[in-house]
């Protein structure tokens, strides 16, 4: 089967129920998407299935078809994507594992609704877990990703 990611496409040859997640690490040496509880209740795992932040982890491969996939190194290649910026000007970062994730489904939001209220974001981002703490900085990196 043939997937798009971060618009280039890749053939490969895999189990068909085997979850994204472990194409995009195992396969594909995309490890930016993180592996944290595999039952989709961490959001580590977040990438863009056309647009919208899906947990790879629960995604069978079978069901991605056509759809486009955008990972964490699909948002530029050079950290210059205004979330990767708010990121590093915030100082968001504690541990780093739930951070691309967390990115991740920012940029989902983001696509969605480019300036969200604190509500926008505390609903999307409710379900990712950052077992660091660090709530408080990814909302007003979001902020400021926002106000470009
Ligand atoms: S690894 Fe996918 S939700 Fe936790
Ligand atoms: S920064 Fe450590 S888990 Fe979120």
């Amino acid at each position: 089967m043939i997937l798009n990611i971060n618009n280039k496409n890749y053939e490969i040859d895999v189990d068909p129920d085997i979850p994204l997640l472990w194409v995009l690490r195992d396969i594909l040496g995309l490890t930016g998407t993180k592996f944290g509880c595999g039952i989709g209740v961490c959001r580590s795992c977040t990438v863009l299935i056309d647009g919208n932040a899906e947990q790879s982890c629960l995604i069978p491969v079978r069901l991605i078809g056509s759809k486009k996939i955008i990972t964490i190194e699909g948002l530029s290649e050079d950290g210059s994507h205004p979330l990767q910026k708010a990121w590093v000007e915030i100082g968001v970062s504690q541990c780093g594992y739930c951070q691309a994730g967390q990115i991740m489904t920012a940029e989902g939001l983001l696509r969605k609704k480019p300036n969200p209220g604190i509500e926008d974001i505390n609903e999307a981002m409710s379900s990712n877990i950052c077992r660091c703490g660090t709530y408080n900085k990814i909302r007003d990196a979001i902020i400021l990703a926002s106000k470009g």
